[in-house]
C-alpha cells in the first residue's frame, strides 16, 4: 500500500508517522523545499501523553508522486486551490473549513473524492514534531461513489479509530460548526480549548456561534440528530489542554483558517439573507489579529 499525506502540520505529521509505522509506504508532501530538506533529515516524531515517542522517516517530497493508492489532504484550507493532485488517485480530505470539497472536486472529480473529519487532537511542537493530545475518531465517506475500503483498512491498521458515513457533507458542517465556536474564541483569548467552558460569558458566546453556524447549515438542507452545541462543549472538554489549530497559527504568526470557517459561514448566510452577527464580529477580530 502506498499513500501520500499532503501537509506537514500537526495532523499531517501524526497521520504520516502512524501510516509509515504500520507498514504503508508513506510520502509526506511539503511544498516548501527548505523545510522538506530539514524533515528529510529529522524525520517525523509523535509524542504521546505518556511520554512515548514514535520516530518515522516517511519519504519527504515536494509533489505527490504518481502511483499512490490514496492521497490524504491535510493542508490548511487556504492552500487547497494551489494543490497539484495526480489524476486517477483516490483522495481523502480531512481538512477544516467549508469550500475544500468543491475545490477538490474540480481537481480530481467527485468520483475519486472521500470527505471527512478527524477529532484527533494534536499540537505541532516544532517542525516535524507533534504532541498527540487526545485520541479521536476519523470519520469519512465517499462524496459520490469512491470506494472507501482500502483507506479505512489502512487507517485502522495505523491505529486510528475509523467510522464510515453515508453523509460526509453533514460531517463537514458538524466540524465547521464546532470549529466556528472553538477556534476564533481560543485564538482571540489565547487560551486552551477547555478554558472556554469555564468562563460563563464566553461559553454562551461559543454556544451562540455554533447556533449561527447550525442555522446556516440548515439553509443547505442539513439537519443534525445531536445538538451541535453539546457536541462542541464535549470537544472542548475532551481536548481541554489542546491549543486549537487557530491559536497555534496565531502564535506562530501564520495565516489562520478563519476565512474557510467563519468567513464562509457568513458568506453562505448572506446568500440565504440570514444574520450571523456574532460570527461576523469574531471573523473581524481574528482578521485583526492576523493583521497585527
Ligand atoms: O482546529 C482544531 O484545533 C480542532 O479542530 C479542534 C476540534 C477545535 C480541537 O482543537
Amino acid at each position: 500500500m502506498k499513500a501520500a499525506v499532503i501537509g506537514p502540520g500537526a495532523m499531517g505529521c501524526l497521520y504520516a508517522a502512524r501510516l509509515a509505522h504500520s507498514g504503508v509506504k508513506t510520502w509526506l508532501v511539503d511544498h516548501k523545499q527548505a523545510r522538506a530538506d530539514r524533515l528529510e533529515k529529522t524525520g517525523v516524531v509523535v509524542e504521546d501523553r505518556d511520554g512515548h515517542t514514535l520516530l518515522e522517516h516517511p519519504v519527504i517530497a515536494a509533489h505527490v508522486p504518481t502511483g499512490m493508492d490514496f492521497v490524504l489532504v491535510l493542508v490548511k484550507a487556504y492552500s487547497t486551490p494551489s494543490l497539484r493532485l495526480p489524476p486517477e488517485t483516490p483522495v481523502l480530505t480531512l481538512q477544516n473549513g467549508l469550500g475544500n470539497v468543491e475545490t477538490l472536486c474540480t481537481m480530481v472529480g467527485s468520483a475519486r473524492l472521500m470527505v471527512g473529519a478527524t477529532t484527533e487532537a494534536a499540537t505541532l511542537v516544532s517542525e516535524g514534531r507533534v504532541r498527540h493530545m487526545a485520541s479521536g475518531v476519523t470519520s469519512f465517506g465517499a462524496w459520490t461513489s469512491c470506494s472507501c475500503a482500502a483507506v479505512r483498512e489502512s487507517l485502522i491498521n495505523a491505529g486510528f479509530k475509523v467510522e464510515l458515513t453515508e453523509s460526509p457533507g453533514q460531517l463537514v458542517w458538524e466540524k465547521v460548526a464546532i470549529n466556528a465556536g472553538i477556534n476564533p474564541l481560543t485564538a482571540l483569548l489565547n487560551v486552551p480549548n477547555g478554558r472556554l467552558l469555564q468562563i460563563m460569558e464566553i461559553r454562551q458566546l461559543m454556544r451562540d456561534l455554533v447556533v449561527e453556524a447550525t442555522k446556516v447549515a440548515s439553509t443547505e438542507g442539513y439537519r443534525f440528530n445531536q445538538s451541535l452545541v453539546e457536541m462542541t462543549e464535549a470537544v472542548c472538554a475532551r481536548t481541554a489542554d489542546n491549543i486549537s489549530s487557530m491559536l497555534q497559527d496565531v502564535r506562530a504568526g501564520r495565516q489562520t483558517e478563519i476565512d474557510a470557517i467563519s468567513g464562509e459561514i457568513m458568506r453562505r448566510a448572506q446568500l440565504a439573507s440570514l444574520p450571523t452577527p456574532r460570527t461576523r464580529v469574531v471573523y473581524q477580530l481574528v482578521r485583526g489579529l492576523e493583521g497585527r
